[in-house]
Order: structure tokens, then C-alpha cells, then sequence
């Protein structure tokens, strides 16, 4: 796999997908998706952001920069906002990317055994393969 592109979204789940894609990196650079969801809209009102949500995406990234560049593999780092499912696959589009590796559960404080909507949403309408990491 010499595309890879992680989902990064600071969980522990998404940590591991890290761990993951730097094992199969294999001397390949790897590129590191975060996306700010927006509020949802009402009218025409524009497009905003939670507040928390601001800066969230720009300390992910670099936290999972530093990561992957512990572990001796070189990352470029992607900010999108909106929605998260459908941005994580417009950017493997983009990227030309061969393989999407994110985790099973997200920050969403459901905890089940099923599949977060992020990681169900992406293996349904990938462009490439999928890894989802537990
Ligand atoms: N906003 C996001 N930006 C980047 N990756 C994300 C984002 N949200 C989720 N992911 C990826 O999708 C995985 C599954 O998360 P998700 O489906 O949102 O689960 P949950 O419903 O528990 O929040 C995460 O581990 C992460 O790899
Ligand atoms: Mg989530």
C-alpha cells in the first residue's frame, strides 16, 4: 500500500488506526485526515462551526504528526470541514488513495458493539480498500 490515508479524530480507536497505518506505511509517506463537522444549518444561515470544534482539527493533525513521526514515518496532515464521512472520502479521492484506515468507534459516547456512523459510512462508499481498527 503506498497511499495511505488515515482518519484521525483524537479517540483511542482512531490511535490505534494510527499504529496501524504507520506498520503498513512501508517507507511510504502517509496523509492524515481530520474533519471539523459544522453545525447543522438552518435556512441560509452560514455555515458554522461549534466553537470547540475550531481549533480541534489543527491539534488532532499535528498530535497525530507527532505521532507517526515517532513511530520514523513521514505524514502530511489535511484539515476539511463539514461532514465527516463524506470528506474523508472526497479526500481519498483527491489523494489517490489505495487504502482508508480508521477506527471502529469514534467520540460519540454510545458505546456499542456496532460500528460508529463515520467508519459505516465510509466502508460503504470508499473508492479503495478499508481498514477499520478496533
Ligand atoms: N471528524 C472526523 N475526522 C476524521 N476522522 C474521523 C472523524 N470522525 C470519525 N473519524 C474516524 O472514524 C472512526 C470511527 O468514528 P465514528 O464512526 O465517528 O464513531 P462514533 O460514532 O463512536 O463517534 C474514528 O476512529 C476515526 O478514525
Ligand atoms: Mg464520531
Amino acid at each position: 500500500m503506498d497511499r495511505i490515508l488515515v482518519a484521525y479524530d483524537g479517540s483511542e480507536s482512531a490511535r490505534r488506526a494510527l499504529d496501524q497505518a504507520a506498520a503498513l506505511a512501508n517507507e511510504h509517506p502517509v496523509t492524515v485526515v481530520s474533519v471539523a463537522e459544522l453545525l447543522p444549518q438552518f435556512g441560509r444561515a452560514a455555515a458554522m462551526l461549534r466553537p470547540e470544534e475550531d481549533e480541534k482539527p489543527k491539534r488532532e493533525l499535528a498530535e497525530a504528526v507527532q505521532i507517526l513521526a515517532d513511530r520514523g514515518v513521514k505524514a502530511s496532515a489535511i484539515e476539511r470541514r463539514g461532514d465527516p464521512s463524506d470528506l474523508i472520502i472526497d479526500t481519498a479521492k483527491q489523494e489517490g488513495a489505495d487504502l482508508i484506515v480508521l477506527g471502529t468507534r469514534g467520540l460519540s459516547p454510545i458505546k456499542s458493539w456496532m460500528l460508529g456512523s463515520v467508519s459505516t459510512r465510509v466502508l460503504h462508499h470508499a473508492p479503495c480498500d478499508v481498514l477499520v481498527v478496533r
